[in-house]
Order: C-alpha cells, then sequence, then structure tokens
C-alpha cells in the first residue's frame, strides 16, 4: 500500500524542535507572588477540603489505569500512533501523542485528522497541547477528551518555536498564565489535567511550580529533570534528585523524565526518585523495545557474556513499524524520521543505501521494505542485547522482565 506524501500542516517539526534557542532570567519573587491565590472564597478549609479530593480523585484515575510505569514520552513527528503502538508491543504501558498546537487544532479539521489518529488499543493515552490562551486549550480539548485518558499541557519545550510562540517553557516566566491553563481544563473537562514541566535552576523554585501545578487541579506531573537552558540531552544529565524532591513535595503521582536508556536506568530512576512511572524519549527512537528489556550495544560494554543477543534487531522492528504504518496510515515525514532513526547504526556501515533513501522524495512501503532487505542482503547484523534470562520478549506478547510484574 502507498499513501502519496504529505507535506506538513505542523507548525512544529522534530528538527525545529531540536533548534537552539535563547533563554531569559526567571524572577524569583514574581514566582513566589504569582502563585498565591488571591480569591477571598479560596479560604484554608475550603481549599484542603477540595484539593484533598482532587488527590483522591488523582489517585483513583491512576488506578484505574493500572499504574503504567514506562511510558512513551512525547515526541513531535515521532510519537504517532503506529509508534505507540510498536512500543506499546514491546513493554510500553502508556504513552504521549506528540505535542499538538491547541490553536491550529481547534481551527483546522485537516491538521486535527492528520495530526492526531487513534485506535481503541492505544490507551492509556496522553494527548498534549501547548498552549497560552484557556479558552483556545479548552476547545482543543474537548475534541479529545474522550479519546484519552489526560490532557496533557507541554510546559517543556525550550525551543526557539516555542519562545517565538510564548509556550512551552516559556511560560515559566509567567505563572499566573499557566495556571490559568490548568484551571480551565480542570475545570471543564471530564478527563483529568496532566503537565509536563522542565525544573528550575533553583530547586525552592521547582518545588512551589509544582505544588502551585497540583493546586490549580493537576492530576499527574511528568517532571523532565532539565532547566530550560539544558537542552541537550546527551550533554546534561537530568537531575534526579531535584525529580525526587518534587514527587516528595506533592501528592499527585509524578513521572520522571531524563537518562531513561535502557532497563537498569527505569529501575535507578524509580529507586532513586520514588516516583511512579518514567517517560523515554530519544532511546525510545533507536529502540522501541526498550521496556521489553531490550537494549543497543552502546549498554553492554564489558560485560557481554551476560547478554543475548540476536533475538530481535532495529531492522526487524522498522519491518513491524511500517506494517503498523500500513494499518494506520501517517504523514510520510514522520516515517521517514524513524527508518533513519531505527537504521541510522546500519546506514553508517552501508552510507550508500542512506543516499538512495535520501535520494527518494515519494516513498513507498515497497521501496522500505526493499531497504531492509537489501541492509540485510549485504550482510549487516547489529542485533539488541538481552540480559541473559532475565527479560525478553516471547511470541504471544508477554514479557518477562521482574519489573512488569511489580
Ligand atoms: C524528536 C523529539 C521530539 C520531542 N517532542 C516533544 C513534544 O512534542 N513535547 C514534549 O513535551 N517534549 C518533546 N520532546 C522532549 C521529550 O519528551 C523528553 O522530554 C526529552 O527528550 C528528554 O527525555 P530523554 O532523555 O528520554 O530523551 C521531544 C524530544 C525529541 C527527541
Amino acid at each position: 500500500m502507498a499513501i502519496t506524501e504529505t507535506s506538513t500542516l505542523s507548525t512544529t517539526t522534530s528538527e525545529q524542535y531540536l533548534e537552539d534557542s535563547l533563554c531569559s532570567e526567571i524572577n524569583q519573587c514574581s514566582l513566589l507572588e504569582q502563585t498565591h491565590s488571591s480569591n477571598p472564597s479560596d479560604s484554608p478549609s475550603h481549599h484542603c477540603l477540595n484539593v484533598d479530593l482532587h488527590i483522591e480523585r488523582a489517585w483513583a484515575h491512576w488506578k484505574k489505569l493500572g499504574e503504567p510505569k514506562f511510558i512513551v514520552a512525547p515526541m513531535v513527528d515521532n510519537s504517532e500512533l503506529p509508534f505507540r503502538m510498536l512500543c506499546r508491543k514491546y513493554g510500553a504501558q502508556a504513552a504521549y501523542t506528540p505535542m499538538l498546537h491547541s490553536r491550529i487544532f481547534s481551527e483546522n479539521a485537516k491538521v486535527r485528522n492528520l495530526e492526531f489518529t487513534t485506535c481503541k488499543e492505544d490507551r492509556p493515552l496522553f494527548v498534549q497541547f501547548c498552549a497560552n490562551d484557556p479558552d483556545i486549550l479548552l476547545e482543543a480539548a474537548r475534541l479529545v477528551e474522550d479519546q484519552c485518558d489526560y490532557v496533557d499541557i507541554n510546559l517543556g519545550c525550550p525551543q526557539r518555536i516555542a519562545k517565538r510562540g510564548n509556550y512551552g517553557a516559556f511560560l515559566m516566566d509567567n505563572l499566573p498564565v499557566v495556571k490559568s491553563l490548568v484551571e480551565s481544563l480542570a475545570r471543564n473537562l471530564h478527563v483529568p489535567v496532566s503537565c509536563k514541566i522542565r525544573i528550575f535552576p533553583n530547586l525552592q523554585d521547582t518545588i512551589i511550580y509544582a505544588r502551585m501545578l497540583e493546586d490549580a487541579g493537576c492530576s499527574l506531573l511528568a517532571v523532565h529533570g532539565r532547566t530550560r537552558d539544558e537542552k541537550d540531552g546527551t550533554k546534561f544529565r537530568a537531575d534526579w534528585n531535584a525529580i525526587k524532591d518534587v514527587k516528595a513535595a506533592v501528592r499527585i503521582p509524578v513521572l520522571a523524565n531524563g537518562n531513561i536508556r535502557h532497563m537498569d536506568d527505569v529501575t535507578s530512576c524509580l529507586e532513586e526518585t520514588g516516583v511512579n512511572g518514567v517517560l523515554s524519549a530519544e532511546s525510545l527512537l533507536e529502540n522501541p523495545a526498550l521496556f521489553a528489556g531490550f537494549r543497543t550495544a552502546e549498554w553492554v560494554d564489558g560485560e557481554e557474556q551476560c547478554y543475548d543477543g540476536g533475538l530481535l534487531d532495529q531492522a526487524d522492528l522498522l519491518v513491524e513499524y511500517l506494517k503498523l504504518c500500513e494499518k494506520y496510515p501517517v504523514p510520510w515525514r514522520m516515517i521517514r524520521c524513524h527508518v533513519h532513526k531505527l537504521l541510522g547504526d546500519w546506514f553508517s556501515i552501508h552510507p550508500q543505501v542512506r543516499e538512495d533513501l535520501n535520494k527518494q522524495s515519494v516513498l513507498t512501503f515497497e521501496f522500505l521494505y526493499d531497504i531492509v532487505n537489501r541492509l540485510k542482503e549485504l550482510g549487516t547484523r547489529i542485533p539488541l542485547y538481552v540480559k541473559s534470562g532475565q527479560a525478553g520478549h516471547s511470541p504471544n506478547g508477554l514479557l518477562n522482565h521482574p519489573l512488569h510484574s511489580t
């Protein structure tokens, strides 16, 4: 089946997401002032009652979803339906959509149909929006609330496009707007609101921020343990200690994001921070079977005898992904991203195959399946590894990693 290549209607791309940007100073005083409620009806006892009920509901919802621990992070152009379904098959227990632009999404049905697709097996699902206007956000959220388990607000995008559009991490400079976004959804939707944040350079600011979100009605908080300036994930380690402190400071479920590259990271992060689950982004792109215990060769150095290789490789995963794309069509630009990510190491050995792909302005599934066959015929073998006797993916789809039963 061939789908005509579509040009993007979205204003964001993964390249834009990854580009560098400037950053402005954070005003600590305004942070403290802005988070205080000026509403006279918000008396302490009334507030406590509401907050207790909110926390209770947040946990009931999380438990109803089965308390997912292994979660596909939101990724523009990359966490689309077929990729989410692939990750789910290999152990992911929940997933975020790519960030959707609330205004464009609510105004343009064509964008909606192209950029947001789902199916009944695609649950639990977080649908993520960027926004800076509570009414527009609510309008967009209402269009998806019946098809997801959380409507998520992107408060972490640090890129230039977010600075220009005044959303994502740039709203950290305007907490009253953030509060109004969360309140608008929490009051009007029947599905809970979640937020994905970055940390402030100062821990106390991060804690005040997290508590403000909880008080405003946020039911689940995903904390990316890097500041707005720490854009390059390969240069800056995520601060798990800050995530641990946020977890201890709020009462709603908290997820950790940053530095989840294989299942040992998952175990350490859960233990060290006490969070309720983890998000992985960049590493899942290369290895969508991460949550089933598979890892790339990069993470087996020095103890190779303890690992089994060859049960699965990235080309196998690409074929599975392409089949899912035939079933659940998505724009070709997304498919192209995944081909490059999954076969990046294979292309380094056979760069002419990558060049042939790049020359192809219109893609077809036949062409892409053929690329995989060519690489295999050229003798390329780059296995994914699993710890001997510990993890893996059995043919019936059941997983035997110890963490899956805890
Ligand atoms: C290609 C790409 C696209 C991303 N798009 C989004 C997005 O739409 N929304 C968002 O909140 N974060 C986005 N992120 C950030 C990730 O969700 C995540 O916070 C970040 O990559 C850190 O996680 P990691 O260390 O596992 O990569 C994106 C990251 C990548 C690599």
